[in-house]
């Protein structure tokens, strides 16, 4: 891990992130970027006759969604949901509440949602029923990670960059108490952290 990437102080707080957070780096930036590219590629190639409508879930897809947009050459079109699952800590309930809705009518429209994560599939699952009783003519998913272990629905996932065992792992966009999220990379974060 490089230093810059390891040490980043928060200003104004006495927050710093360090390479001991980590037990490992799960997935380096570089590859991200390349899985991006091939999924960006097939993007372009199942789409070619009908490109679609983004959804970035917010927060943590922010990233996926900037970098995988840049590996895509069609005229795609962009808009973001905000969401929160009613739950104990951190684990998904699979209710749902909308915290920020789309501006863009789904009516006909193919719409390919992008998200950092699926753990329990709980979200997704009701997001796709929600997406889809908007009278969409498609809906389906990109998420950057898949955990198949902690499973609690199957959900059908058009494109997956990693399958991941049930690491608690944080980067790109996924946060610890909303922190680590501007990682370039995805790292398993240490109990310590947690824990504490
Ligand atoms: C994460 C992630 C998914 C959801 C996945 O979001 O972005 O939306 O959890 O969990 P599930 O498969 O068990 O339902 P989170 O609620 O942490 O919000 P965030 O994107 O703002 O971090």
């Amino acid at each position: 891990m490089s230093e810059t990437a390891a040490q980043r102080t928060t200003p104004g707080t006495d927050l710093t992130i360090t390479s001991s957070d980590f037990t490992k780096i799960h997935f380096t930036h570089e590859q991200i970027q390349a899985r991006l590219a091939e999924i960006g590629a097939q993007i372009d190639s199942d789409y070619a006759a009908n490109p679609p409508l983004f959804v970035g879930v917010l927060k943590g897809a922010v990233m996926a969604m900037a970098d995988l947009q840049r590996n895509v050459t069609l005229p795609i079109e962009t808009d973001w949901m905000a969401v929160s699952s009613y739950g104990s800590g951190t684990k998904s309930s699979g209710v749902v509440r909308i915290l920020k809705d789309l501006e863009a009518d789904l009516l006909g429209r193919d719409v390919l949602i992008v998200e950092d994560i699926i753990d329990s599939g709980l979200t997704l699952s009701w997001l796709l029923s929600n997406l889809k009783s908007r009278g969409a003519k498609s809906v389906e998913i990109c998420t950057i990670l898949r955990k198949p272990e902690a499973a609690k629905v199957t959900i059908d996932v058009k494109y997956v960059g990693f399958d991941i065992s049930n690491d608690f792992v944080v980067g790109y966009g996924l946060d610890y108490a909303e922190r680590y999220r501007n990682l370039p990379f995805i790292a398993v974060l240490a109990p310590h952290v947690y824990s504490e």
